[in-house]
């Protein structure tokens, strides 16, 4: 039943089924892994009977994420050579105890690892802000599915979800738009209805404690230069045209109003990323750098001029330019730069040391290993969440379609990519990207989360040996696992607004 699948399992006759209920007794150094698990189990009446023995093993090579589970009549063993090891074993017990009936675990032998070590999940944020609450618990789920990164879309040009200290008018100005556009971009009908909110960075911290104990990191992405019109309308000198007020922007699509190259828009993004560093222990931080269109350096005498004296043949070459110039300033921190990997005129001239997460096609993230990346594997068509699962009304307006078979079906390692360790180029791993232009609620983001997570999840974590059928058949149980821990939509969520053109996959 479990899922993702283990890399090796042998089912055994029996249960270990002890009278009082599943007791978790925790060896030294795994107390707070065995407060979690304990928080997991239904509540065992108290009885000092055989446990669930949680062990770390310093030697026991079992790899950073690694662990391994003895579970017989008599008692069960969960041992692993760090902490990580552990909560992910925990995250197999969780799945291992029936919905109903007495608490017991199936006699097995489990020795598993992680096949990539970056297993990641998007949600924008930006878009349609999503309460503190369920971030929580969509964390929780990704836990349960042995992700270990929430890649969390904090800023765009419909919406700034991050307070920053001493620029106070991103949150008071910047987090709130006065409607939304229905339908794809383009679209001529707006819903009339006010949007908007944000986070304190003393919520984000606590996010960051909570998704800690589980196992998961949460990567803040900053979405940069490009994709800034609500800090424009919060901060207009910021941009290229200080003397154009613009409201947030309440369309979907690529807006042309981007950050200057001025001295006052580094000095700001040198501020913002500080402030994120310290609310974000992780040590990849995303500074976005997608879809910028370049116009409007083209026509400003002060980009032109930047751009002559950087010796560039061209303005748009101040893009990949600027995404350098922030790498450097966060390697100065001690952390990891992560941008989108674009095509045009980024191509190629991204230092190889910075991470990418390649969203155009899946060629694209190879070629980005070619050229010395470690890069996130993220092609649209596989990995897309916010396309429709599938041809039925009420799926989001969105031409494009990504079934759950295509996400089984997705290999981040196709053509004999190497994994990197974290120093190599190579596949660092996959996420799904959840865009939320269409998806205004919570249940909006259940509905297109699940089922299509928990099998790229399998992606991530398992051997590839599996068929597209059995998982199928495992996944019949697990939904009744979801759907008992109100994962999933408690009715059926209709997307409203007209379809838009499928996006266009770039040679
Ligand atoms: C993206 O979809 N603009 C990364």
């Amino acid at each position: 039943m479990i899922i993702p699948h283990p890399a090796r399992l042998t089912r055994r006759a029996g249960s270990f089924a002890p009278a009082g209920g599943l007791r978790v007794l925790a060896g030294r150094g795994t107390e707070r892994v065995a407060r979690l698990l304990a928080g997991y189990l239904p509540r065992p009446s108290i009885h000092s009977g055989p446990a669930i023995r949680l062990d770390l093993v310093p030697d026991g090579n079992h790899g950073p994420e690694g662990y391994e589970l003895d579970v017989t009549p008599t008692g069960a063993l969960l041992t692993a050579s760090a902490e990580a090891g552990l909560r992910n074993g925990v995250q197999t017990l969780r799945q291992l105890v029936p919905l109903h009936g007495p608490p017991r675990l199936p006699c097995l032998h489990v020795r598993d690892a992680p096949r990539l070590p970056w297993r990641g999940m998007l949600l924008d944020v930006a878009r349609h802000f999503m309460p503190l609450e369920f971030l929580r618990e969509f964390v929780d789920l990704l836990a349960l599915h042995k992700y270990n990164v929430l890649h969390l879309h904090l800023t765009d040009d419909q919406g700034w979800r991050i307070e920053i200290d001493g620029r106070p008018r991103l949150t008071e100005i910047g987090a709130w738009r006065t409607e939304s556009m229905v339908g794809a971009a383009g679209s001529d009908v707006y819903d009339g209805v006010p949007h908007g909110g944000f986070y304190t960075q003393r919520e984000l911290r606590e996010l960051v404690a909570f998704a800690a104990e589980r196992g998961v990191r949460v990567v803040p992405e900053i979405d940069l230069p490009g994709h800034m019109r609500a800090a424009l309308a919060a901060y207009p000198e910021l941009g290229n045209r200080p003397d154009v007020r613009l409201p947030v922007w309440t369309a979907w699509g690529i807006s042309p109003d981007i950050l200057g190259v001025h001295d006052g828009a580094f000095a700001f993004c040198r501020e913002v990323l500080a402030q994120v560093a310290d609310v974000f222990p992780a040590r990849h931080l995303h500074i976005g750098g997608d879809e910028c269109p370049t116009t409007q350096w083209a026509s400003s005498p002060l980009a032109r001029a930047k751009a002559a004296e950087l010796e560039l043949t061209d303005t748009a070459e101040l893009h990949p330019w600027f995404l350098t110039e922030l790498h450097g300033f966060l390697t100065g921190l001690g952390r990891q730069a992560v941008c989108w990997d674009e095509t045009g005129h980024t191509a190629g001239r991204l230092p190889p040391d910075l991470v990418v997460t390649a969203w155009r096609d899946a060629a694209h993230g190879a070629l980005a290993v070619a050229r010395g990346h470690q890069v996130i594997m993220a092609p649209h068509t596989s990995t897309y969440f916010d396309y429709r699962q599938s041809e039925e009304p009420g799926e989001p307006p969105r031409a494009d379609v990504t079934t759950l078979r295509d996400v089984y079906r997705f290999d981040p390692l196709a053509g004999g990519l190497p994994v990197s360790d974290g120093t190599r180029p190579g596949v660092l791993g996959t996420q799904a990207q959840l865009w939320t232009e269409h998806a205004p609620t919570p249940d909006h983001v259940r509905h297109l989360a699940f089922p299509r997570l928990c099998a790229l999840a399998e992606r991530a974590w398992s051997p590839p040996a599996r068929g597209y059928a059995e998982f199928q058949e495992r996944l019949t149980g697990h939904l009744e696992r979801l759907r008992a821990l109100d994962a999933l939509p408690k009715e059926r969520v209709r997307f409203a607004g007209a379809l838009g053109v499928p996006r266009k996959t770039v040679p």
